[in-house]
């Protein structure tokens, strides 16, 4: 079976946890594609290297979670991700994904609206800024990284502005996704949510 769920939305907003809770839930495959980006910044900071380079180059191994999760490498990733022969780069791997055999769950910034525009379901996470930034300093905090509220909410907004103002392939709800704002949610509330919109669309098959 081929199913795809496409889940796009800003920094923070729960889609990573929402999109492997789902996975998980009706036995599918898990991309976070940022996590791409964030190996190709991660190249570029290391060892210099030329982003178009890193990304034509990538490989699995390179992909490794711990070493790309703190917020340097957040906003290399956001940098590099303004690049269009990044992007182009990184579409057959993820348009690849999204065809695995029982099912796919991808989430980003583009794949509604690039990737994977004829996905089975797209849904658009959101939360205020506010939500998000405390939510990812809590997170950077308990993995012991030196950051601040301010300073937290500072990097999120930037990001903000770069992923949904940049010419290509900019962050935006594709105009058939469904929007979940979890600002007031709880996560399990927020999977709960997604997951039914999977299981009708899933149902109507
Ligand atoms: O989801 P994330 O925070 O790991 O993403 C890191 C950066 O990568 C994000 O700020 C923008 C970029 N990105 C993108 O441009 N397109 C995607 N599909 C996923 C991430």
């Amino acid at each position: 079976m081929n199913f795809t769920v496409a889940i796009d939305g800003p920094a923070a907003a729960g889609k990573g946890t929402i999109s492997k809770a789902v996975a998980a839930r009706f036995g599918m495959k898990h991309l976070d594609t940022g996590l791409l980006y964030r190996a190709v910044g991660a190249k570029t900071l290391a060892e210099g290297a030329d982003p178009v380079e890193a990304a034509e180059a990538l490989r699995p191994e390179d992909l490794d979670e711990t070493r790309l999760r703190t917020s340097e490498v957040a906003q290399a990733a956001s940098r590099v991700a303004t690049l269009p022969e990044v992007r182009a780069a990184l579409v057959a791997f993820q348009r690849t994904f999204a065809q695995s055999d029982g099912g796919a769950v991808l989430d980003g910034r583009d794949i509604c609206t690039v990737i994977c525009p004829a996905a089975d379901v797209k849904l658009y996470v959101t939360a205020s800024a506010e939500v998000r930034a405390e939510r990812r300093f809590l997170e950077l905090t308990a993995k012991g990284e030196a950051v601040t509220r301010d300073g937290v909410l500072e990097d999120v907004r930037a990001r903000d502005e770069r992923d949904m103002n940049r010419a290509e392939a900019p962050l935006l709800p594709a105009a058939d996704a469904q929007i979940i704002d979890t600002s007031e949610m709880d996560i399990d509330t927020a999977v709960e949510a997604a997951a039914a919109v999977v299981q009708a669309a899933l149902d109507a098959r």
